[in-house]
């Protein structure tokens, strides 16, 4: 099979790699894919969210089959239209990528349904946000409506804060028009959980769980970024929580957007937060995370290829969807200044990866040879073993084997988890 596989960060390497594990995957093209994605596929250039270029390159490469990772091509309608030209794909279509594109809509569906969630309000016109602000109960939560590159959600403890936030949201448009609708919510408590599951829209199979580590600096302190390293399985999310979640979450979803005539087909991402009065939605993804899918994915034991064209042609039920009982960390390596400012273009040194290690390339060009650092975020070093101890002692070991000018990366990936797993 000819397979295009839209994107180009450290996720799409790991979905590629791990599609290239099935023997029926012939070909497979990248659209951007980047420097270090070219070693597993043959990379297109352009841009993720030009959606004729997509539909143009699934015919001149013959794609059998068409992986659309990224959120904003998919909130866009890409699969919509490569569908209409016949193509086979995994990724939700655009009526139900919008569970990511709008807060607002998925809010107002988890209320319909009675999905726990923080309780919160929906505003359109900025004088009636700035009342609610005013008499809202503290810390609230103001969130753009539309996508914002993880950055629309500010958490604010005071009235001022809040005023603020619905201001450059509102007002002066920070995201654009992301935030021309505003959700203000309440602030919610508790460790939180990545769930990223498959979904044909009938039946959903979750995978091994994860935790991610947002912000830039060691102990969660500096600026929110989209990812600083993961670990799989999170030890928050007993058997008895993942029960309680299918029951009360992860089935209502899928049955919500069924029920709604959106029905979800491909990755359905639940962000949850396990407060003391049971886990709770903080926000879905109609894609996999990065950098939860360079831990997950490493873990699954079944073949992805398979279980992707179960999702796209409705025989998930049917499908062997089994992961290991081992542990995974992935650790980034980012450019200092990320993320902010920062320089690019270091030769980025790369050792030879041992069993149980790999390296997925996010954001690096290839010149005269030499792999370049590109981007903020660079790579993730990413291990596999028994125990998460041992997965996060031997991704720190391979992230100290990686060298380019300028690398940073947190050094406290997993300590959180561990501290959990002493404590059970
Ligand atoms: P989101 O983009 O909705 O995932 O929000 C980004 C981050 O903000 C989450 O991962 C949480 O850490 C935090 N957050 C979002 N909503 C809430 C909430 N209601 N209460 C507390 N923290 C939140
Ligand atoms: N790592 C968070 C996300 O992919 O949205």
């Amino acid at each position: 099979m000819n397979i295009l596989v839209v994107g180009g960060g450290g996720r799409e390497h790991a979905i590629i790699k791990k599609l290239k594990e099935d023997n029926r995957a012939k070909k497979i093209f990248a659209l951007p894919g980047n420097g270090g994605i070219a070693a597993d596929a043959a990379c297109l250039g352009g841009s993720a969210t030009d959606i004729p270029a997509a539909v143009a390159a699934a015919k001149k490469c013959a794609a059998d089959f068409v992986v659309v990772a990224p959120d904003d091509p998919l909130v866009l309608g890409m699969v919509d239209a490569l569908e209409a030209e016949g193509f086979a794909c995994f990724g939700p279509r655009k009526n139900a990528a919008i569970i990511e594109g709008s807060k607002a809509f998925s809010k107002d569906l988890m209320r319909k349904y009675g999905i726990p969630t923080a309780a919160y309000e929906t505003f359109h016109e900025l004088e009636a946000a700035l009342a609610y602000v005013e008499t809202c109960p503290l810390p609230a939560v103001v969130k753009a409506d539309g996508l914002a590159l993880g950055k629309g959600v500010l958490i604010c403890e005071t009235r001022e804060a809040a005023r603020a936030a619905v201001r450059s949201m509102m007002e002066d448009r920070a995201f654009g028009d992301s935030g021309a609708t505003v959700v203000i919510e309440e602030f919610l408590t508790g460790p939180e959980v990545s769930v990223l599951s498959f979904t044909d829209g009938e039946t959903v199979v979750p995978m091994a769980s994860s935790m991610d580590h947002k912000r830039a600096l060691d102990n969660d302190q500096g600026l929110n970024t989209g990812g600083m390293g993961t670990v799989a399985p999170n030890p928050y999310y007993t058997e008895k929580i993942a029960a309680e979640c299918m029951e009360k979450i992860f089935l209502p979803t899928i049955r919500a957007m069924k029920a709604e005539g959106r029905p979800f087909k491909g990755c359905l991402y639940f962000g949850l937060m396990l407060t003391p009065e049971g886990p709770k939605v903080i926000e879905y993804n109609c894609r996999f995370g990065d950098p939860e899918t360079q831990v997950v994915l490493p873990l699954l034991e079944s073949s992805l290829l398979e279980i992707m064209l179960a999702v796209s042609e409705g025989r998930l039920a049917e499908t062997e969807v089994r992961f290991s009982e081992r542990s995974a960390c992935c650790v980034i390596l980012a450019s200092e200044g990320y993320p902010q400012k920062y320089d690019k273009g270091f030769v980025i040194t790369l050792p030879e990866t041992g069993t149980d290690e790999q390296i997925y390339i996010a954001g690096a060009v290839e010149k005269d040879g030499k792999l370049l650092t590109n981007g903020g975020r660079v790579l993730g070093a990413v291990a596999v073993a028994e125990t998460l101890p041992n997965a996060v002692d031997r991704a720190y070991a391979l992230a100290d084997r990686i060298h380019f000018e300028n690398a940073f990366c947190r050094r406290d990936i997993g300590r959180r988890a561990l501290r959990a797993l002493e404590e059970q």
